[in-house]
């Protein structure tokens, strides 16, 4: 454990790092006695959009753990589990800054200490299509390890980001499903300037590909107008918009339009959500868009 700061009793911008799952269990006995807990997941490198989570966590929470964890199960192989970037002490910082009081961030051998875990959460046919169709046993490695997480920290509210869009339906899916004691809250999406969904995986972006990059919300902004204008083929309006995407230098892995529960949308479906991933370069860019149809 890093000792920044006295846990109790000193100024709400104290922050303890902690990397093992007993000395964070000590930390929080006290105060699980007193008031309530928030939990923020992350992968680290933090960025507006997670510090957007913490303070959405301070409001609804006495304590906040915001935990930084680089899950390899999440990962399939091929992928920037290697190259993803860490950046703890900056993080670290930020979240002393933002009021989180204690960081979670365990090293691989202490969350999976015998080799990868072998039991794994199966998340069911919502795990499978989408980003799942793509990125083989990714929602089933996430689902593990926010799981693990849960029984780690066990707080009353858990916090994510609705970029993941799909990710945050897995979740509450799990939680559901396996009567764990949580709320879950998903906060809006934080963007840049020009319409770009904040991600640590812009940075892998060129100069001349981030300039490229905010036609993907542009395309979901697009999408979403030709559904409420009316009359149109929902299939139709997914491949003109996969053909803009790949003339912009994109290469799309889906853009779907879907009822907000991930559902297959019938005509009158109301309540609607975008998503699109696509590679650009070096970097997959996922993004989506929640809409009423009739709006
Ligand atoms: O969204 C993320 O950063 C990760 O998928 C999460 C929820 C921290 C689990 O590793």
């Amino acid at each position: 454990m890093t000792e920044r700061q006295p846990f109790a009793a000193e100024s709400p911008a104290a922050l303890k790092v902690c990397r093992e799952v007993e000395t964070l269990r000590q930390l929080l006995s006290g105060p699980r006695q007193t008031g309530r807990i928030a939990l923020v997941p992350t992968m680290g490198n933090l960025h507006d959009g997670h510090l957007s989570l913490v303070r959405e966590a301070r409001r609804l929470a006495d304590t906040v753990v915001v935990s930084l964890f680089v899950n390899p199960l999440q990962f399939a192989a091929g992928e920037d589990f290697e190259s993803y970037p860490r950046t703890l002490e900056s993080d670290a910082q930020a979240l002393e800054k933002e009021g989180a009081q204690l960081l979670f961030a365990p090293t691989v051998e202490e969350m999976y200490p015998a080799g990868q875990s072998r039991t794994r959460i199966d998340v069911g046919d919502i795990g499978d299509m989408l980003c799942g169709a793509h990125r083989a046993g990714h929602f089933s490695g996430m689902a593990t390890v926010v799981c693990m997480l849960f029984n780690q920290v066990r707080p009353h509210v858990a916090v994510f980001g609705e970029k993941d869009y799909q990710q945050l339906q897995v979740i509450r899916q799990m939680v559901l499903n396996l009567h764990i004691p949580v709320s879950v809250r998903g906060v809006p999406t934080v963007r840049e300037a020009d319409g770009l969904a904040m991600s640590s995986r812009n940075q892998y972006l060129t100069p001349k590909q981030r300039g490229v990059a905010p036609k993907l919300h542009e395309c979901l902004v697009e999408a979403a107008r030709r559904v409420r204008s009316g009359g149109e083929n929902f299939g139709r309006i997914q491949s003109d918009m996969k053909t803009e995407l790949k003339a912009a230098g994109f290469e799309p892995d889906y853009f779907e339009l879907r009822a907000a529960d991930l559902s297959r949308p019938h005509a009158d479906t109301r309540q609607l959500v975008v998503l699109a991933a696509a590679h650009l370069g070096r970097a997959r860019l996922i993004d989506n868009l929640q809409f009423d149809s009739k709006l």
